[in-house]
């Protein structure tokens, strides 16, 4: 069963300035255990992409499955508890809140955190290698301890498909190279990753490479 299924999906933004289309017929199927990256100008929707894939935003045309759920058939309830139990997210800003602790941040993405979540939390961020970090704030963390915080947020509930927009762009070559190897191993788990990149070096770990431009996917690529 495909983890992520787009048949003919439009998205139109209505602006003052009149509508901007963001996405034109997009046909896609991904395959739980696939690593697809997806890379385009600046524009070309693959925010958008990852947004219709989370349920964060719906399509103006077409369907988004995951899972083998219609999204668009979905409670906005529904939806989230979709979202919190087989999808995380990771952004270039990695949206952290400025007034919790690292363990905190983690614990955001547990639906009733317990002894087991919190046990769950302290050991990602202890592989992740800030584990001195657990009752610091965001602000006292280097911009690399940042993302690796939203990275075991990311993957706090064992989600099968991870949704990263960009997780790198804000970090150096070094700390880039980590959360690479996060998503990396991330797969070799058996998860499933959708990563936007503009860098050539980030989709070295990918196995299928999509490309959009203007909205259209116009390359879609499988690695060895
Ligand atoms: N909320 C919005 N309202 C109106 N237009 C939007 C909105 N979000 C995105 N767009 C437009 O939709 C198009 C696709 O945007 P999107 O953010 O998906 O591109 P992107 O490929 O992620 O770009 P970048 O590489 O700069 O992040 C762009 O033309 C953008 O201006
Ligand atoms: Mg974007």
């Amino acid at each position: 069963m495909p983890l992520v299924q787009l048949e003919h999906v439009t998205k139109t933004y209505p602006t003052a300035r009149g509508p901007v289309d963001a996405l034109r017929d997009v046909d896609l199927t991904v395959e739980p255990g696939e690593f697809v990256a997806v890379r385009g100008h600046s524009g070309s929707g693959k925010s958008t992409l990852l947004t219709l894939v989370g349920g964060l935003g719906t399509p103006t045309s077409g369907r988004v499955i995951v899972a083998d759920r219609n999204l668009a058939e979905l409670s906005s309830g529904e939806r989230a508890h979709l979202r919190g139990e087989r999808i995380g997210f990771v952004f270039q800003m990695f949206h952290l809140f400025p007034y919790l602790s690292v363990l905190d941040n983690v614990l955001v993405a547990a639906a009733t955190p317990n002894d087991e979540t919190r046990r769950r939390a302290e050991d990602l961020v202890e592989r992740f290698g800030i584990g001195h970090r657990l009752t610091h704030r965001p602000a006292e963390l280097s911009t690399g301890e940042r993302q690796r915080v939203a990275m075991a947020r990311a993957l706090l509930n064992r989600p099968a498909l991870l949704l990263a927009d960009e997780p790198t762009g804000n970090l150096d070559p070094d700390n880039a190279a980590v959360v690479m190897q996060m998503l990396t191993d991330f797969q070799h788990d058996g998860g499933c990753v959708m990563l936007v990149t503009h860098d050539a070096e980030s989709t070295v770990a990918a196995s299928r490479l999509l490309r959009l431009e203007a909205g259209q996917l116009v390359e879609d690529t499988v690695l060895a």
